[in-house]
């Protein structure tokens, strides 16, 4: 089998995350302080592809180029994809074909995270040699998913967000595929949703005699697409993190539990308890930092508690009279308390916030 190429869906929409998608891609929202979009370039060059492409949009395109460069940083070569218009994860593979040509590839939504990584998984792929490789899991909810239906360990049928999924079987955002893919992804139609479905692609495979080999993944999966999972996704990396202390602690601040406070962080009077990492030169002052809880760079935090939270760079939180817990805080935002009269709150919230408060 020729070398494997990589393939990087991070073009999108991202209506599911919004507000944070209107000024920012959500493939860059940080999970245990890195970029989502980096954990999978990662398990590819883990897997010895290094030959990368990314599916970029108008919107964010930029954006992504620019934290992730031209691959370098991974030990990887990348290359931008413009797919003009999110026309569904069929299209962005036939938008990819001039750079994929002929070889085989793993695609990758950029968006998931996939705890095991994709070593195994590439090498069951180039042995067994199938037309296609799928990975599954089984969820609770499949209604939401991509469902497989499997007879005698084989592939039969697939169905995406079926009203009444016939097994909880879930596709997970990782497929591996030879070039057989270009023609089926040419030869569907748009879905009831206007968009070329990756499953609609790969029935047309099955339906054609084509080998469609399954594998239930053992660790972990995410698909951070919504605020709950992004929070699970931030809890599961951080389950694995190693302490190690780089910022200052004065003597009125403690760490429990596994914690990590990055160079030029400072802690005043402050408790973190981990599972929790803490950002370059962030500022915590007479604060308590609780498990699964991310805070970027920069970020100040005077006089309040956060818990089971992302807080993104540059934002700034003071005086909360009660804990924050489950939050997602963009960038360079603002939350604290006035004393003066009238007693009011003063907010300025963009499109499709979400605020509850006490
Ligand atoms: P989704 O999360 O299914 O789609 P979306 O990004 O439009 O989000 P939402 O449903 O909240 O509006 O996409 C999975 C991944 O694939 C994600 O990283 C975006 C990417 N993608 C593309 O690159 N091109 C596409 O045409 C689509 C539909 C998704």
């Amino acid at each position: 089998m020729n070398e494997l190429k990589g393939l990087i869906l991070s073009g999108g929409k991202g209506t599911r995350l919004r507000p944070i998608t209107h000024t920012s891609a959500k493939q860059l929202v940080p999970v245990a302080n890195k970029p989502v979009l980096f954990y999978g370039i990662e398990a590819m060059v883990a897997a010895g592809i290094t030959e990368i492409g990314i599916i970029i949009a108008p919107e964010t395109g930029d954006e992504i180029r620019e934290c992730a460069g031209d691959g370098s940083k991974f030990g990887a070569k990348i290359t931008y994809i413009p797919q003009a218009e999110p026309l569904g994860l069929a299209h962005a593979v036939l938008t990819a074909e001039d750079f994929i040509g002929d070889a085989p590839f793993v695609m990758y939504l950029g968006d998931n995270l996939l705890r095991e990584g994709i070593v195994t998984l590439t090498e069951a792929f180039k042995t067994n040699a199938p037309d296609a490789l799928i990975l599954l899991t089984k969820v609770p909810d499949p209604e939401h998913y991509g469902v497989a239906e499997l007879s005698d360990g084989k592939v039969v049928a697939l169905a995406e967000k079926p009203a009444e999924p016939k097994t909880d079987l879930a596709l997970v955002g990782v497929y591996m595929f030879t070039s057989t893919i270009f023609d089926a992804a040419r030869a569907i139609e748009p879905s009831a949703r206007g968009e070329l479905e990756i499953t609609d692609a790969i029935q047309y495979l099955v339906d054609r005699g084509k080998n469609v080999e399954p594998h239930l993944v053992d660790g972990w999966w995410k698909d951070t697409g919504r605020l709950e999972d992004m929070l699970q996704a931030n809890r599961l990396v951080l389950e694995d993190l190693e302490t190690r202390v780089e910022g200052m602690l004065d003597a009125g601040s403690s760490i429990e539990g596994r914690v990590v406070i990055e160079p030029g962080a400072e802690l005043v009077r402050t408790v973190v308890r981990g599972p929790a990492v803490i950002g370059a030169g962030a500022k915590l002052t007479d604060a308590y930092i609780g498990p699964y809880t991310a805070i970027d760079e920069r970020v100040v935090v005077e006089r309040a508690e956060i818990e089971y939270s992302i807080v993104l760079a540059d934002s700034r939180i003071s005086d909360l009279g009660a804990r924050m817990e489950a939050s997602l805080i963009g960038k360079h935002s603002k939350i604290d308390r006035t004393n003066g009269m009238p007693r009011t709150f003063r907010l300025l919230v963009g499109d499709n916030c979400d605020i509850s408060l006490v």
